[in-house]
């Protein structure tokens, strides 16, 4: 039986994919996590009595805890990582640089030891930058514009180099813009969920024609998945986008946000364009659909409205991310 270690599996992506893996494969599952302001238990707590997950609380920078899971596992997901991009503009890119960087060198020098059948590095399309073609392919240069599309780039670039170094079966894969239950509302689509709910601004960076390439968490549960299940020979040292090849405007999710509640057009509010700003964001499909036989389900409409729908049937959640964030502002 296959054990695949997920890391950062109480945060936004990771937990969707921990219930993906519990529901459609047989495997064992473990969920490595530090529990930052980002992770929450509660993100798991729909699975966290099953049989085949077992909950690690645990930084991946931690060598000897890392080898000693590692030892354990066949196939690791490494999805943990400070992964706000605004975050790693006001507040500086020390803790990036440390987790995103330096806990997935600790995690490739623990497979060099303890050598498993894959290491899927979950990196970003945020490594490519703005796009100077549309759709972004895999040979798109990497043009990094934030401190956390930096270190993220850095992570991607140590894993390649590892398996070109040492031959170690590393897969990387860049996913674009997630989007769907419990991401953190300090993300955009969930801020603008929140925002309209209590009626104030949705507030849009620039002009608002800044486009993303929105990808629903299920399909990215699936296409990692796939990572997982397709044969090693094809994916060992490739780098797969995981997109839908469609890019819209923030300033659209903000219509349709504001559309789904029936909430008046006029809560779109412009503020100054933010620094580091990406502009124009498409991923090209073609390689994960050729090496994994994958392709987004989810229209845009359909997920919004699953999103939106979630975060209305589950106000405790946010309303307690919001509580402890308020905490920390006035103990610190
Ligand atoms: N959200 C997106 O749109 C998106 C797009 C492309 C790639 N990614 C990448 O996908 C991964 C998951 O993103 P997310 O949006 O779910 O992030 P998230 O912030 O919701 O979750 C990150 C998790 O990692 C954990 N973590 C942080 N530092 C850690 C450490 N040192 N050791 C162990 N655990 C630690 C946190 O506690 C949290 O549970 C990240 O690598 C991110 O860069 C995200």
């Amino acid at each position: 039986m296959k054990r695949v270690l997920v890391t950062g599996g109480a945060g936004f992506i990771s937990s969707a994919f921990i219930r993906h893996l519990l529901r459609a494969t047989p495997y064992e599952v473990v969920s490595l996590d530090a529990l930052t302001y980002a992770g929450n238990l509660e993100n798991l707590s729909d699975v966290q009595a099953h049989e085949r997950l077992s909950i690690v609380h645990g930084d991946i920078r931690d060598e000897a805890l890392v080898k000693s899971v590692v030892a354990a596992v066949d196939v690791i997901v490494n999805a943990a990582a400070e992964s706000h991009v605004e975050k790693s503009i006001a507040e500086g890119a020390a803790e990036f640089v440390a987790t995103n960087v330096e806990g997935t060198r600790v995690l490739l020098d623990a497979i060099r030891e303890e050598p498993v059948e894959r290491f899927i590095l979950i990196s970003s399309s945020e490594v490519y930058g703005t796009a100077e073609a549309a759709p972004m392919d895999e040979e798109h240069p990497l043009n990094p514009r934030s401190p956390y599309a930096a270190t993220k780039a850095g992570a991607d670039r140590l894993a390649f180099s590892y398996r070109a170094t040492y031959d170690l079966p590393v897969v990387i894969v860049r996913p674009f813009n997630n989007y769907g239950a419990r991401q953190h509302p300090e993300k955009v689509i969930p801020r603008f969920i929140l925002q309209a709910f209590a009626d104030e601004p949705l507030t849009v960076h620039g002009d608002g024609t800044a486009s993303r390439d929105w990808l629903y968490v299920e399909d990215d549960a699936e296409a990692i998945e796939a990572v997982i299940e397709a044969d090693l020979d094809l994916v060992s040292g490739e780098v797969i986008n995981v997109a839908t090849g469609m890019d819209v405007s923030v300033s659209r999710i903000a219509d349709v946000v504001l559309e789904l509640l029936g909430k008046p057009a006029s809560l779109k509010e412009h503020v100054e364009e933010r620094p580091g700003q990406v502009h124009r964001h498409i991923g090209s499909t073609e390689k994960a659909e050729r090496l994994l036989g994958w392709s987004a389900k989810t229209p845009i409409e359909d997920g919004l409205a699953r999103t939106v729908a979630w975060y209305r049937d589950n106000e405790d959640w946010w309303r307690g991310i919001q509580a402890r964030a308020r905490t920390e502002i006035s103990v610190s």
